[in-house]
């Protein structure tokens, strides 16, 4: 399907197959082992099982003091456990005719992300699944989603060193779940985007939500669906287009949150014409020319926390992230590298120019 026709779609569509032959189809754990595969890691933690009284007492009753946000699968409390611990609670609201596919993304969220294991990854601490009832329940991240800061809805704004150490933690969370060290089959996440990105006390990122994740098997570097899934202003163009899903699907909806970051703009803005909607679009002409970056710069970056070098830096490896060729696009680890180096070069250039303004006075 052409990439310009994507804007009529919902924001988010589900695959309705449950065919256990098909590796890309969600499959109870035990299926999932692939015959010359590494058998799968054991289960780390998220497997505590709690009851409905338990949720309810968590929540207050699931009171609206306690709602943090709404999303396509239901609205998320804070709670406290009976232990003391303070968890974010996702309960699941869909329509009957939604819940086939509700159940799918519970039951791969919980199998994946209780198999997995880094600082840059939301752990799961548990889940309630009490007759047609489903809830996830999260680690508490205090600051929220960085969709909501760069939309100045968070009282702190972020400055460039706080943008890049997101990005850096976004990146690393990535490049762990597709280089399969801990699942053994490398893992699409296919839904990265800013709202999926959450943010602890100290503005750590971790990424969260991974009911549309897909294992990778070894050897294949494309799996073709007939149903594209994700959300719009994430999507992949090859993969709109072609029906490929790659880990480079993952590197450009990575790609559009580091435009977030740079600008300030959102992934999409309704507001604007059919060819000025998408961020990409808004700003892919601008990303190599310095004069016009710096037009694109958010207003809400304080200008003492940023050198022009480590913009351009961040422009190039978002303009490549965002390649409609997917083999132009870097990988996750090389991302990794660039961000540390841009990241240093950063601190470096804004210590060399403290130097000189202490030198002058
Ligand atoms: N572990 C958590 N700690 C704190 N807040 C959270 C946590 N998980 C989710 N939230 C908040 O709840 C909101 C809703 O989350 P949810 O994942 O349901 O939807 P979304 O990511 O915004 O959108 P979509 O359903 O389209 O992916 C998030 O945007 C975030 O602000
Ligand atoms: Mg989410």
């Amino acid at each position: 399907m052409p990439f310009g026709l994507v804007s009529a779609w919902n924001k988010r569509r589900r695959s309705k197959s449950q065919d256990h032959s098909d590796p890309w189809i969600y499959k109870p754990a035990e299926f999932w082992q692939l015959d010359d595969q590494k058998p799968l890691a054991k289960r780390r933690h998220g497997s505590t099982v709690f009851t409905l009284k338990e949720m309810e007492e968590a929540t207050g009753s699931f009171s609206d003091e306690n709602l943090l946000g709404k999303g396509g699968f239901g609205r998320v409390y804070k709670g406290v456990l009976r232990s003391g611990e303070v968890v974010a609670v996702k309960k699941m609201e869909l329509p009957p005719s939604k819940a086939a596919e509700g159940e799918r993304e519970f039951r791969v969220e919980v199998d994946i992300l209780s198999r997995l294991d880094h600082p840059n990854l939301v752990s799961l601490i548990g889940y309630c699944a009490d007759g047609k009832q489903r809830f996830l329940v999260y680690e508490y991240m205090p600051n929220g989603n960085l969709q909501d800061h760069l939309n100045r809805i968070g009282e702190v704004k972020m400055d460039w060193p706080s943008r890049l150490k997101v990005a850096l933690g976004a990146a690393r969370g990535l490049a762990y779940l597709h280089a399969s060290s801990d699942v053994g089959i490398p893992i699409v996440h296919r839904d990265f985007k800013s709202t999926n990105i959450l943010l602890n006390t100290n503005f750590d990122a971790k990424i969260s939500d991974f009911g549309l994740a897909k294992l990778m098997p070894e050897g294949e570097e494309a799996y073709v669906t007939a149903m594209v899934l994700g959300t719009f202003g994430y999507f992949d163009p090859e993969y709109t287009s072609t029906g490929k899903l790659t880990l480079q699907s993952d590197v450009y909806a990575f790609g559009v949150v580091l435009l977030e970051l740079l600008t300030g703009r959102s992934a999409v803005d309704l507001n604007q014409g059919p060819t000025d909607q998408n961020i990409v679009l808004q700003v892919r002409n601008t990303l190599s020319d310095r004069k016009k970056l710096r037009k694109i710069i958010d207003h809400d970056l304080p200008r003492n926390s940023y050198t022009m070098e480590s913009i351009a830096m961040f422009a190039n490896l978002a303009s490549r992230c965002v390649q409609i060729n997917s083999r132009e696009r870097p990988t996750m680890s090389g991302c990794v590298k660039e961000l540390q180096l841009i990241f240093y070069m950063n601190s470096k250039g804004l210590g060399m120019a403290l130097h000189h303004t202490l030198r002058m006075s």
